[in-house]
Protein backbone atom coordinates (compact mmCIF):
# COMPACT_ATOMS: atom_id res chain seq x y z
CA UNK A 1 0.00 0.00 0.00
CA UNK A 2 3.04 2.42 0.88
CA UNK A 3 4.30 1.70 -2.68
CA UNK A 4 1.02 2.53 -4.34
CA UNK A 5 0.72 5.21 -2.66
CA UNK A 6 4.53 6.65 -3.82
CA UNK A 7 3.70 5.68 -7.16
CA UNK A 8 0.49 7.64 -6.84
CA UNK A 9 2.09 10.79 -5.55
CA UNK A 10 4.91 10.74 -8.06
CA UNK A 11 2.16 10.56 -10.70
CA UNK A 12 0.40 13.45 -9.39
CA UNK A 13 3.71 15.83 -9.15
CA UNK A 14 4.66 14.42 -12.34
CA UNK A 15 1.80 15.96 -13.84
CA UNK A 16 2.22 19.60 -12.48
CA UNK A 17 6.10 19.19 -13.62
CA UNK A 18 7.68 19.29 -17.05
CA UNK A 19 7.97 16.36 -17.78
CA UNK A 20 4.21 15.42 -18.72
CA UNK A 21 3.39 18.08 -21.11
CA UNK A 22 -0.51 18.35 -22.34
CA UNK A 23 -0.47 18.77 -25.79
CA UNK A 24 -1.98 22.06 -26.88
CA UNK A 25 -2.11 22.43 -30.38
CA UNK A 26 -0.57 20.39 -32.88
CA UNK A 27 1.94 21.74 -35.49
CA UNK A 28 4.34 20.46 -37.17
CA UNK A 29 8.35 21.10 -37.25
CA UNK A 30 11.07 20.65 -39.39
CA UNK A 31 14.94 21.37 -38.50
CA UNK A 32 17.22 21.39 -41.45
CA UNK A 33 20.75 20.58 -39.86
CA UNK A 34 19.33 19.02 -36.59
CA UNK A 35 22.29 16.62 -36.01
CA UNK A 36 24.22 19.81 -35.99
CA UNK A 37 25.48 22.10 -32.30
CA UNK A 38 22.25 23.66 -32.53
CA UNK A 39 19.94 21.19 -34.57
CA UNK A 40 20.47 19.27 -31.02
CA UNK A 41 19.44 21.15 -28.13
CA UNK A 42 17.35 22.89 -30.62
CA UNK A 43 15.11 19.81 -31.14
CA UNK A 44 15.05 18.41 -27.83
CA UNK A 45 13.74 22.45 -26.45
CA UNK A 46 11.14 21.78 -29.30
CA UNK A 47 10.82 18.46 -28.64
CA UNK A 48 9.54 19.98 -24.86
CA UNK A 49 6.96 22.25 -26.85
CA UNK A 50 3.12 21.72 -26.37
CA UNK A 51 2.18 23.43 -29.17
CA UNK A 52 3.88 20.28 -31.38
CA UNK A 53 2.74 17.84 -32.56
CA UNK A 54 5.33 16.28 -35.28
CA UNK A 55 9.44 16.83 -34.63
CA UNK A 56 11.15 15.87 -38.39
CA UNK A 57 15.00 15.67 -38.24
CA UNK A 58 16.48 16.35 -41.21
CA UNK A 59 20.30 16.24 -41.79
CA UNK A 60 23.17 14.88 -44.41
CA UNK A 61 24.34 12.71 -41.47
CA UNK A 62 23.89 11.37 -37.76
CA UNK A 63 20.34 12.07 -37.63
CA UNK A 64 18.95 8.57 -37.23
CA UNK A 65 20.48 8.64 -33.51
CA UNK A 66 19.59 11.80 -32.47
CA UNK A 67 15.93 11.24 -33.39
CA UNK A 68 16.39 7.56 -31.56
CA UNK A 69 17.67 9.80 -28.23
CA UNK A 70 14.99 12.35 -28.50
CA UNK A 71 11.93 10.04 -29.18
CA UNK A 72 12.32 8.14 -25.51
CA UNK A 73 11.29 11.58 -23.93
CA UNK A 74 7.75 11.02 -22.54
CA UNK A 75 6.16 14.54 -24.05
CA UNK A 76 3.28 14.38 -27.10
CA UNK A 77 5.25 15.03 -30.10
CA UNK A 78 6.09 11.90 -32.57
CA UNK A 79 10.07 12.39 -33.53
CA UNK A 80 11.12 10.99 -37.23
CA UNK A 81 14.34 11.03 -38.93
CA UNK A 82 15.23 12.00 -42.41
CA UNK A 83 18.92 11.53 -43.76
CA UNK A 84 20.22 13.08 -47.48
CA UNK A 85 19.20 14.63 -49.92
CA UNK A 86 16.48 11.72 -50.70
CA UNK A 87 14.47 12.11 -47.62
CA UNK A 88 14.34 15.95 -47.56
CA UNK A 89 11.19 16.51 -49.38
CA UNK A 90 9.64 13.95 -47.23
CA UNK A 91 10.85 15.87 -44.27
CA UNK A 92 8.85 18.89 -45.39
CA UNK A 93 5.44 17.33 -46.46
CA UNK A 94 2.59 19.46 -44.19
CA UNK A 95 5.41 20.90 -42.61
CA UNK A 96 4.13 24.45 -40.65
CA UNK A 97 7.55 26.10 -39.54
CA UNK A 98 11.06 25.24 -41.16
CA UNK A 99 14.54 26.03 -39.07
CA UNK A 100 17.07 26.01 -40.73
CA UNK A 101 20.84 25.63 -38.69
CA UNK A 102 21.93 24.08 -42.08
CA UNK A 103 25.91 24.80 -42.28
CA UNK A 104 29.09 25.59 -40.96
CA UNK A 105 30.14 27.79 -38.12
CA UNK A 106 32.79 30.34 -37.53
CA UNK A 107 36.48 29.66 -36.39
CA UNK A 108 38.55 32.26 -34.42
CA UNK A 109 39.42 35.11 -37.00
CA UNK A 110 36.73 34.60 -39.32
CA UNK A 111 33.49 36.88 -40.37
CA UNK A 112 30.28 35.36 -40.80
CA UNK A 113 31.16 36.86 -44.01
CA UNK A 114 33.51 33.98 -44.60
CA UNK A 115 30.88 31.55 -44.68
CA UNK A 116 29.41 32.75 -47.65
CA UNK A 117 30.81 30.24 -50.10
CA UNK A 118 29.72 27.01 -48.54
CA UNK A 119 26.04 28.13 -46.63
CA UNK A 120 25.05 29.91 -49.81
CA UNK A 121 24.39 27.07 -51.49
CA UNK A 122 23.60 25.23 -48.73
CA UNK A 123 20.27 27.31 -47.97
CA UNK A 124 19.38 27.83 -51.77
CA UNK A 125 19.49 23.95 -51.95
CA UNK A 126 17.17 23.59 -49.24
CA UNK A 127 14.87 26.59 -49.68
CA UNK A 128 14.38 24.87 -53.02
CA UNK A 129 12.96 22.10 -51.26
CA UNK A 130 10.66 24.49 -48.90
CA UNK A 131 9.13 26.01 -51.94
CA UNK A 132 8.42 22.42 -53.59
CA UNK A 133 6.83 20.86 -50.72
CA UNK A 134 5.59 23.62 -47.88
CA UNK A 135 5.33 26.93 -49.55
CA UNK A 136 3.23 28.03 -46.86
CA UNK A 137 5.12 27.31 -43.98
CA UNK A 138 7.14 29.90 -41.80
CA UNK A 139 10.48 29.95 -42.72
CA UNK A 140 13.18 30.48 -40.09
CA UNK A 141 17.02 30.98 -40.94
CA UNK A 142 19.68 30.68 -38.74
CA UNK A 143 22.79 29.56 -41.12
CA UNK A 144 25.50 32.60 -41.31
CA UNK A 145 25.94 34.86 -42.92
CA UNK A 146 22.27 35.56 -42.12
CA UNK A 147 22.62 39.39 -43.87
CA UNK A 148 22.81 37.62 -47.27
CA UNK A 149 20.72 34.05 -46.74
CA UNK A 150 17.69 35.42 -46.11
CA UNK A 151 17.82 37.55 -49.34
CA UNK A 152 18.84 34.15 -50.91
CA UNK A 153 15.94 32.63 -49.71
CA UNK A 154 13.20 35.12 -51.04
CA UNK A 155 15.13 35.03 -54.81
CA UNK A 156 14.67 31.40 -54.46
CA UNK A 157 11.31 31.45 -53.41
CA UNK A 158 10.49 33.86 -56.04
CA UNK A 159 12.24 32.18 -58.62
CA UNK A 160 9.60 29.22 -57.81
CA UNK A 161 6.79 31.45 -57.35
CA UNK A 162 5.85 31.12 -53.89
CA UNK A 163 7.47 34.20 -51.87
CA UNK A 164 5.53 35.28 -49.37
CA UNK A 165 8.02 38.00 -47.72
CA UNK A 166 5.67 38.17 -44.22
CA UNK A 167 6.65 34.53 -43.62
CA UNK A 168 10.37 34.72 -44.15
CA UNK A 169 12.73 35.40 -40.95
CA UNK A 170 16.30 35.52 -40.48
CA UNK A 171 16.71 34.57 -36.64
CA UNK A 172 18.16 37.41 -34.70
CA UNK A 173 16.88 36.69 -31.49
CA UNK A 174 19.86 35.77 -29.89
CA UNK A 175 21.00 39.09 -30.49
CA UNK A 176 17.94 40.42 -28.57
CA UNK A 177 18.77 37.63 -26.02
CA UNK A 178 22.01 38.90 -24.92
CA UNK A 179 21.17 42.59 -25.22
CA UNK A 180 18.24 41.64 -22.32
CA UNK A 181 21.20 39.77 -20.39
CA UNK A 182 24.17 42.21 -20.97
CA UNK A 183 21.75 45.29 -19.86
CA UNK A 184 20.42 43.54 -16.40
CA UNK A 185 23.84 42.50 -15.53
CA UNK A 186 25.18 46.31 -16.03
CA UNK A 187 21.98 47.93 -14.91
CA UNK A 188 21.19 45.31 -12.11
CA UNK A 189 17.78 44.92 -13.26
CA UNK A 190 15.04 41.97 -12.89
CA UNK A 191 15.81 39.85 -15.82
CA UNK A 192 12.11 39.44 -16.73
CA UNK A 193 11.43 42.63 -16.92
CA UNK A 194 14.09 43.68 -19.46
CA UNK A 195 13.42 43.85 -23.11
CA UNK A 196 15.91 45.48 -25.84
CA UNK A 197 15.25 45.70 -29.67
CA UNK A 198 17.78 45.24 -32.19
CA UNK A 199 17.36 46.18 -35.34
CA UNK A 200 19.72 46.38 -38.32
CA UNK A 201 20.91 43.01 -39.24
CA UNK A 202 23.08 40.28 -37.32
CA UNK A 203 27.02 40.81 -38.25
CA UNK A 204 29.00 43.29 -36.35
CA UNK A 205 28.24 46.63 -36.79
CA UNK A 206 24.96 45.62 -38.77
CA UNK A 207 23.37 44.86 -34.76
CA UNK A 208 22.11 47.83 -33.16
CA UNK A 209 20.48 47.16 -30.31
CA UNK A 210 18.66 50.24 -28.92
CA UNK A 211 19.37 50.86 -25.54
CA UNK A 212 17.35 54.78 -25.28
CA UNK A 213 13.91 52.05 -26.10
CA UNK A 214 15.14 49.28 -23.78
CA UNK A 215 12.03 48.67 -20.97
CA UNK A 216 11.91 49.30 -18.39
CA UNK A 217 13.30 53.21 -18.90
CA UNK A 218 17.29 53.14 -18.09
CA UNK A 219 19.56 55.71 -18.19
CA UNK A 220 22.81 54.61 -19.54
CA UNK A 221 25.90 56.78 -19.59
CA UNK A 222 27.75 57.62 -23.39
CA UNK A 223 30.33 54.90 -21.60
CA UNK A 224 27.91 52.57 -20.79
CA UNK A 225 26.63 52.66 -24.30
CA UNK A 226 29.24 52.36 -26.18
CA UNK A 227 30.53 49.28 -24.22
CA UNK A 228 27.08 47.09 -23.66
CA UNK A 229 26.43 48.15 -28.00
CA UNK A 230 29.96 46.97 -28.61
CA UNK A 231 29.73 43.80 -26.29
CA UNK A 232 26.36 42.74 -28.00
CA UNK A 233 28.11 43.55 -31.61
CA UNK A 234 30.68 41.04 -30.64
CA UNK A 235 28.70 38.17 -28.86
CA UNK A 236 28.98 35.96 -31.55
CA UNK A 237 33.14 36.68 -31.44
CA UNK A 238 33.35 36.04 -28.02
CA UNK A 239 31.88 32.61 -28.28
CA UNK A 240 33.95 31.64 -31.46
CA UNK A 241 36.89 33.09 -29.17
CA UNK A 242 36.11 31.02 -26.29
CA UNK A 243 35.15 27.87 -28.07
CA UNK A 244 38.73 28.11 -29.73
CA UNK A 245 37.97 26.23 -32.91
CA UNK A 246 34.92 24.36 -32.13
CA UNK A 247 32.36 26.27 -33.71
CA UNK A 248 30.11 29.11 -32.39
CA UNK A 249 27.10 29.83 -30.12
CA UNK A 250 24.40 26.37 -30.18
CA UNK A 251 22.95 26.19 -27.04
CA UNK A 252 22.15 29.92 -26.01
CA UNK A 253 21.47 30.29 -30.11
CA UNK A 254 19.17 26.95 -29.57
CA UNK A 255 17.54 28.48 -26.42
CA UNK A 256 17.14 32.11 -28.66
CA UNK A 257 15.64 29.63 -31.98
CA UNK A 258 13.36 28.21 -29.92
CA UNK A 259 11.80 31.07 -27.98
CA UNK A 260 11.53 32.68 -31.49
CA UNK A 261 9.92 29.38 -32.81
CA UNK A 262 7.90 29.15 -29.61
CA UNK A 263 6.41 32.84 -30.73
CA UNK A 264 5.39 31.63 -34.32
CA UNK A 265 3.45 28.78 -32.78
CA UNK A 266 1.25 31.00 -30.49
CA UNK A 267 1.05 33.65 -33.51
CA UNK A 268 -0.30 30.69 -36.01
CA UNK A 269 -2.57 29.65 -33.10
CA UNK A 270 -4.01 32.92 -33.11
CA UNK A 271 -2.38 35.21 -30.08
CA UNK A 272 -3.44 38.38 -30.97
CA UNK A 273 0.09 39.55 -28.62
CA UNK A 274 3.22 38.22 -30.31
CA UNK A 275 6.27 40.73 -30.83
CA UNK A 276 9.67 39.85 -31.72
CA UNK A 277 12.53 41.15 -33.25
CA UNK A 278 13.85 38.87 -36.76
CA UNK A 279 15.45 40.21 -40.15
CA UNK A 280 12.76 40.54 -42.61
CA UNK A 281 11.67 42.35 -45.78
CA UNK A 282 10.90 45.65 -44.58
CA UNK A 283 10.45 49.49 -45.91
CA UNK A 284 11.21 50.80 -42.22
CA UNK A 285 14.19 52.12 -44.33
CA UNK A 286 15.70 52.38 -47.71
CA UNK A 287 16.98 48.91 -47.56
CA UNK A 288 14.91 45.82 -48.65
CA UNK A 289 15.50 43.69 -45.69
CA UNK A 290 16.27 45.30 -41.87
CA UNK A 291 15.79 43.84 -38.59
CA UNK A 292 12.73 45.38 -36.51
CA UNK A 293 10.36 44.49 -34.22
CA UNK A 294 7.44 42.92 -35.78
CA UNK A 295 4.26 41.71 -35.08
CA UNK A 296 3.82 37.89 -35.55
CA UNK A 297 0.14 36.91 -36.60
CA UNK A 298 -1.47 33.70 -38.21
CA UNK A 299 0.48 35.08 -41.73
CA UNK A 300 3.48 36.01 -40.31
CA UNK A 301 4.06 39.68 -40.36
CA UNK A 302 1.08 41.41 -39.15
CA UNK A 303 2.97 45.02 -38.24
CA UNK A 304 6.48 46.64 -38.34
CA UNK A 305 7.07 48.10 -34.76
CA UNK A 306 7.88 51.71 -36.72
CA UNK A 307 7.83 53.84 -33.87
CA UNK A 308 11.17 51.90 -32.46
CA UNK A 309 13.05 54.15 -35.09
CA UNK A 310 11.66 57.15 -33.91
CA UNK A 311 13.32 59.63 -31.56
CA UNK A 312 16.44 57.79 -31.80
CA UNK A 313 19.21 59.14 -29.48
CA UNK A 314 22.18 60.85 -31.56
CA UNK A 315 24.41 58.05 -30.80
CA UNK A 316 22.32 55.33 -32.54
CA UNK A 317 21.14 57.75 -35.40
CA UNK A 318 24.50 57.50 -36.12
CA UNK A 319 25.05 53.97 -36.44
CA UNK A 320 22.27 53.72 -37.93
CA UNK A 321 23.54 55.40 -40.88
CA UNK A 322 26.43 53.53 -40.50
CA UNK A 323 25.24 50.25 -40.57
CA UNK A 324 23.41 50.79 -44.27
CA UNK A 325 26.86 50.28 -46.48
CA UNK A 326 27.86 47.00 -45.09
CA UNK A 327 23.82 45.87 -44.85
CA UNK A 328 23.41 46.54 -48.61
CA UNK A 329 26.37 45.08 -49.61
CA UNK A 330 25.36 41.87 -47.70
CA UNK A 331 22.36 42.07 -49.43
CA UNK A 332 23.06 42.67 -52.69
CA UNK A 333 25.62 39.95 -52.21
CA UNK A 334 22.75 37.28 -51.52
CA UNK A 335 20.71 38.23 -54.58
CA UNK A 336 22.97 38.42 -56.60
CA UNK A 337 24.12 35.07 -55.97
CA UNK A 338 20.52 33.57 -56.81
CA UNK A 339 20.27 35.72 -59.75
CA UNK A 340 23.61 35.00 -61.72
CA UNK A 341 22.97 31.35 -61.93
CA UNK A 342 19.61 31.92 -64.04
P1 LIG B 1 27.43 22.57 -36.92
O1 LIG B 1 28.53 22.35 -37.89
O2 LIG B 1 27.59 22.06 -35.54
O3 LIG B 1 26.09 21.93 -37.49
C1 LIG B 1 25.65 22.18 -38.79
C2 LIG B 1 24.85 20.99 -39.26
O4 LIG B 1 24.43 21.26 -40.60
C3 LIG B 1 25.67 19.67 -39.30
O5 LIG B 1 24.97 18.66 -38.62
C4 LIG B 1 25.77 19.37 -40.78
O6 LIG B 1 25.75 17.99 -41.09
C5 LIG B 1 24.51 20.06 -41.31
N1 LIG B 1 24.54 20.30 -42.75
C6 LIG B 1 25.59 20.67 -43.52
N2 LIG B 1 25.19 20.72 -44.81
C7 LIG B 1 23.89 20.40 -44.82
C8 LIG B 1 22.92 20.28 -45.83
N3 LIG B 1 23.22 20.50 -47.11
N4 LIG B 1 21.67 19.91 -45.49
C9 LIG B 1 21.35 19.69 -44.20
N5 LIG B 1 22.22 19.78 -43.19
C10 LIG B 1 23.46 20.14 -43.51
O7 LIG B 1 27.11 24.15 -36.91
P2 LIG B 1 26.21 24.96 -35.86
O8 LIG B 1 27.03 25.40 -34.74
O9 LIG B 1 24.97 24.20 -35.61
O10 LIG B 1 25.89 26.28 -36.73
C11 LIG B 1 25.08 26.20 -37.87
C12 LIG B 1 24.94 27.56 -38.54
O11 LIG B 1 24.24 28.47 -37.68
C13 LIG B 1 26.26 28.23 -38.88
O12 LIG B 1 26.19 28.80 -40.16
C14 LIG B 1 26.37 29.33 -37.83
O13 LIG B 1 27.16 30.41 -38.25
C15 LIG B 1 24.92 29.72 -37.68
N6 LIG B 1 24.58 30.44 -36.45
C16 LIG B 1 23.69 31.47 -36.53
C17 LIG B 1 23.30 32.15 -35.40
C18 LIG B 1 22.30 33.26 -35.49
O14 LIG B 1 22.19 34.03 -34.54
N7 LIG B 1 21.53 33.38 -36.53
C19 LIG B 1 23.84 31.80 -34.16
C20 LIG B 1 24.74 30.75 -34.09
C21 LIG B 1 25.11 30.08 -35.26
C1 LIG C 1 26.28 34.37 -33.20
O1 LIG C 1 25.92 35.53 -33.18
O2 LIG C 1 26.63 33.75 -32.17
C2 LIG C 1 26.27 33.61 -34.49
O3 LIG C 1 25.99 34.44 -35.56
C3 LIG C 1 27.49 32.76 -34.71
C4 LIG C 1 28.73 33.56 -35.00
O4 LIG C 1 29.43 33.21 -35.95
O5 LIG C 1 29.03 34.50 -34.27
Amino acid sequence: ALRQSFALKAQKENKRSWNYIQPQASYKVSILGAAGGIGQPLALLVKMSPLVSALNLYDIANVKGVAADLSHCNTPSKVSDFTGASELANSLKDVNVVVIPAGVPRKPGMTRDDLFNINASIVRTLVEAVADNCPDAFIHIISNPVNSTVPIAAEVLKKKGVYDPKKLFGITTLDVVRANTFVAQKKNLRLIDVDVPVIGGHAGITILPLLSKAKPSTTFTDEEVQELTARIQNGGTEVVEAKAGAGSATLSMAYAAARFLESSLRALDGDSDVYECAYVQSDLTDLPFFASRVKLGRNGVEAFISSDLHGLTEYEEKALEALKPELKASIEKGISFVQKEA
